[in-house]
């Protein structure tokens, strides 16, 4: 497939509902689809749901519920909450799935038989929060600073992955791009973290009973991650077998917050190299939300609730607003006060105030009732380069740029003053306006597809409806 994009994003644990970290990733990557469909790409995003592992296991038992029953209702949520947002995924994968757990096990069974995998012996930290293990030098005064919590001493007989084998082949493979990892710090990341001896990893457990048994070991389960990771490829309706892979693969982009990339980096990566399957073209790494200088996590419990976002700024005012809050590739900290803030100074009075200026003022003009996309402006160049990088708050700030323009011109023009002294000046400056906003609709089309729908149509019916009411 040759015009394909295929864009994934984590799959997300359902230890808790989600908080608008996870809607940051989901927003981007549902905002990179859109674009690359309006670029004539044939575009699959994969999104979906995590739900087996220790964590899970722990939570469901808490609230005394079954873990499967547990996972349907977050599970539920998540989709729920991504409509909300307007999110146009292809799919969604849940580990749960049947047909996702038989190929998990084909796979295991397929690493078994090509010897990728040995028994052996694990000891280490172990945090349930991250289901990670952790070295010394993660921790802040013995704590895993994500979780708060001090990691588990854990030492169990288990399977491991053989990673040290394939160490230098895989840094070969980053180094040369053959895998991008960008933005490139994160590269750098991890290759210096390749200078140190990489150990083989554990991909079983003994005593967690919520996974996918191994089938050359029926009393231990898979590791939570290598059953994770296969969802990028069991979510194309993969079904195990090696010799016919799904069209879309290899992913053009799979975006991720910082949390998760060494892991990527690292056991998917090996694990593909072990099935001698294609690598991802890319891995696009992504800063995390902070509260209170903290990241903010369903485990610390410092989130805001996605719904309280789009109770107040609406949905296209959350996928601006989260976008936009700062550099893609940086930690960025979210405060609702500055979030109130930049709704009312960018959409309420910016977008916004344009949108039914220019609507009321040419609302008896018969003047470009509609107008299509071949527009070729400075700002959608300039935009198109900026999503290539998925810098995707220089984008929004292009646009609020044309917006800002947009307005000043007929701030400085007062055509309410001309309409009564000069009929063809007024005609000639509201032409102008309402393909300042035609353009403006089709930049905005990615981002925040319903507002965009919605100008289009106040243009064509020259009626408007407050889009942004201002917040006090
Ligand atoms: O790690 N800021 O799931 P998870 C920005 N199931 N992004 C955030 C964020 C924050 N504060 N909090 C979460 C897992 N995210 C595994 C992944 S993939 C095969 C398995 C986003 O529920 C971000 O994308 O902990 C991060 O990488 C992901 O959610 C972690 O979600
Ligand atoms: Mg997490």
């Amino acid at each position: 497939m040759k015009n394909k994009f295929y864009i994934t994003t984590p799959i997300y644990y359902v230890n808790a509902k989600p908080h608008i970290g996870h809607a940051y990733t989901t927003i981007a990557a549902d905002v990179l689809a859109r674009f690359q469909k309006l670029q004539g790409k044939e575009v699959f995003f994969l999104t979906g749901t995590d739900e087996h592992g220790l964590k899970i296991q722990k939570k469901a038992a808490e609230a005394g519920m079954a873990p499967q029953q547990f996972v349907d209702g977050i599970s539920e949520e998540f989709k729920r909450l991504w409509e909300g947002l307007d999110i146009g995924y292809s799919s969604f994968i849940r580990t749960t799935d049947e047909d996702h757990v038989e190929t998990v096990k084909k796979v295991l069974q397929a690493l078994y038989d090509r010897k990728a995998v040995k028994k052996g012996l694990y000891s280490g930290l172990y945090c349930v929060g991250c289901e990670l293990f952790k070295s010394n030098n993660e921790l802040v005064d013995g704590k895993c600073p994500d979780h708060d919590s001090a990691p588990e001493q854990m030492t169990e007989e288990c399977w491991v992955l053989k990673m040290t084998e394939r160490q230098k082949e895989l840094v070969g493979k980053i180094t040369s791009d053959e895998i991008k990892i960008r933005p490139q710090k994160y590269k750098k990341e991890i290759l210096s973290f390749l200078e140190n001896r990489l150990d083989d990893v554990s991909i079983s457990r003994k005593n967690v009973s919520w996974g996918i048994p191994l089938p050359f070991d029926p009393g231990q389960t898979s590791y939570v991650w290598i059953d994770a990771f296969l969802n990028y490829l069991t979510g194309l309706g993969w079904n195990g077998d090696l010799d016919d892979i799904p069209d879309e693969w290899p992913a053009d982009v799979q975006l991720m917050g910082k949390d998760i990339i060494r892991v990527h980096a690292t056991i998917w990566l090996v694990m593909l190299m072990h099935l001698d399957m294609e690598l991802p073209k890319e891995i696009f790494v992504h800063g995390h939300i902070l509260s209170g200088g903290k990241k903010m996590s369903k485990t610390l419990g410092n989130a805001i609730a996605i719904e309280e976002m789009i109770g107040k700024f609406g949905t296209d005012g959350t996928r601006y607003l989260l976008l936009s809050a700062g550099p893609f590739g940086e930690d960025v900290d979210v405060t609702m006060e500055r979030l109130v803030e930049k709704y009312n100074a960018d959409l309420a009075n910016g977008l916004g105030n344009l949108v039914s200026r220019v609507v009321k003022l040419s609302e008896n003009l018969d003047i470009l009732k509609t107008m299509d996309r071949q527009l070729e402006s400075v700002e959608k160049e300039n935009i198109r380069v900026f999503m290539d990088n998925l810098n995707f708050d220089a984008a929004l700030i292009e646009i609020m740029g044309r917006i800002y323009k947009a307005n000043k011109y007929i701030t400085d023009k007062e055509p309410w003053k001309i309409a009564k002294e000069n009929q063809a000046e007024f005609l000639a400056v509201m032409t102008i306006s309402k393909i300042d906003l035609w353009e403006i609709a089709y930049l905005l089309e990615p981002f925040m597809p319903e507002t965009s729908e919605k100008i289009k149509k106040a243009l064509e019916t020259k009626q408007a409806e407050i889009l942004f009411p201002r917040i006090k």
